[in-house]
C-alpha cells in the first residue's frame, strides 16, 4: 500500500487498524478544532514554522512558515517546481521535513533527530492520526479500483475508526448526496469520469472527518469542461466554514474562496496577503511576473 493511498485513510491493513485505538481517533472534527465559525479568534488549525526539505542535495523548502486559523481558506499558488506539493505533503507527514515545527489542530509533531542533523517524525501512532486530522485530496483521485464508489467512502470509517457499518454508510449516503453521486453508489471508480472520480474522492475525505482539508491541484488532472463540477463540491465545503490548505492553479476560484493566498516562490513563501491585495498590489516582483503568466 503507498503512503498516499495510507493516506487517504486506505484501509483494511492491520496497520490502520490498530490507529483506532488511540486518543482522538474517531472523535468529532467539532470536538477538539471545530469547523463553521469564522476565522477571527477562533485559534489556530495549522501552523508551519522553519519548514524545510531537501531531496538528496536540492533544498525544495527552505523555510516555510504558514498559519491557517480555524474556517480559514488558504490558497498556495507558484510555479511548478516551487515546492506546493512538497508543503502540503509535509504537512500530512507523506514526506518528512528536515526541519521546522508542524502543528495541527493543537497537536505538535514530535520529531526526533536523526543523522546529519536532520529530524523525521519520532511517532507513528502521531503520523497517521495528523493524517486523519489533515486529510488529503491528491490530483490523480487514488480511489481504490477495485472497490464501488460506496465501498471507497465507507472502508475506512468501518476499519479504522470503528464506526458501525450502518452509521458508516448512512454517513457514506449523505456525503455521496453532498458531492452529488447518489446515483453511482454501485460503480466502479473505472466507470465514472475524472471529475466524478474526484467527488467520489472528496466523499472518502470527508468520510474520516477531517479537521483540515488539504487539497492538492484537485482539478489538474481534469478535462476543462469537468473542472466545474469539483470546484462547486469545494466551495460548497468552503460554505460550511472548514478549514482547508488548497494548492490550485485555478486562480479565479482562488481568489474567490480564499482568506489568504499563499505565493511560493524557489521553496519560499514569497508573499502572502489577501487576495485582493495579493492579486490587485502584489507587492514581489516575482508575484507579479508569476501572475501576469497566469492572467
Ligand atoms: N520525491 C522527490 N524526489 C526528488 N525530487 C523531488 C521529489 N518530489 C519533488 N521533487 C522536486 O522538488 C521540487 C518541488 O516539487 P513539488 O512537487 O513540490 O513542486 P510543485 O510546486 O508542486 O510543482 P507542480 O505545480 O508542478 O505540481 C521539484 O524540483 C521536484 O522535482
Ligand atoms: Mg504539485
Amino acid at each position: 500500500m503507498s503512503d498516499e493511498m495510507f493516506a487517504s485513510d486506505a484501509v483494511a491493513g492491520s496497520v490502520l487498524k490498530r490507529v483506532a485505538h488511540y486518543p482522538g481517533v474517531g472523535s468529532s472534527p467539532e470536538s477538539f478544532c471545530p469547523i463553521g465559525q469564522a476565522a477571527s479568534g477562533v485559534g489556530r488549525a495549522v501552523a508551519v514554522r522553519g519548514l524545510t526539505k531537501s531531496y538528496g542535495d536540492v533544498p525544495v523548502l527552505k523555510g516555510i512558515d504558514l498559519t491557517a486559523n480555524q474556517g480559514d481558506v488558504i490558497s498556495i499558488i507558484g510555479a511548478s517546481g516551487s515546492g506546493k506539493s512538497t508543503a502540503l505533503r509535509c504537512i500530512n507527514l507523506l514526506e518528512t521535513p528536515d526541519a521546522g515545527e508542524i502543528e495541527i489542530c493543537g497537536e505538535v509533531v514530535r520529531m526526533r533527530s536523526g543523522s546529519h542533523g536532520r529530524n523525521g517524525p519520532a511517532d507513528r501512532h502521531q503520523i497517521e492520526r495528523i493524517r486523519r486530522t489533515a486529510g488529503m485530496v491528491f490530483q490523480s483521485f487514488n480511489l481504490w479500483s477495485h472497490f464501488t464508489v460506496l465501498q471507497n467512502v465507507i472502508e475506512a470509517p468501518i476499519h479504522v475508526l470503528q464506526k458501525p457499518r450502518k452509521e458508516a454508510i448512512d454517513h457514506a449516503l449523505h456525503l455521496l448526496e453532498k458531492v452529488g453521486l447518489s446515483d453511482k453508489l454501485n460503480h466502479y471508480p473505472s466507470r465514472l469520469s475524472g471529475g466524478q472520480q474526484q467527488r467520489a474522492a472528496i466523499a472518502r475525505t470527508l468520510a474520516m472527518q477531517p479537521k483540515v482539508m488539504l487539497f492538492d491541484e484537485p482539478t489538474s488532472a481534469l478535462d476543462p469542461e469537468l473542472v466545474g463540477e469539483v470546484l462547486r463540491v469545494i466551495r460548497g465545503l468552503v460554505e460550511e466554514g472548514r478549514t482547508m490548505l488548497l494548492v490550485t492553479h485555478e486562480m479565479r476560484f482562488a481568489r474567490e474562496v480564499s482568506d489568504k493566498v499563499v505565493f511560493l516562490h524557489q521553496g519560499r513563501v514569497e508573499e502572502e496577503g489577501a487576495p485582493d491585495q495579493l492579486f490587485n498590489q502584489p507587492v514581489s516582483d516575482q508575484t507579479r511576473k508569476f501572475l501576469r503568466q497566469q492572467f
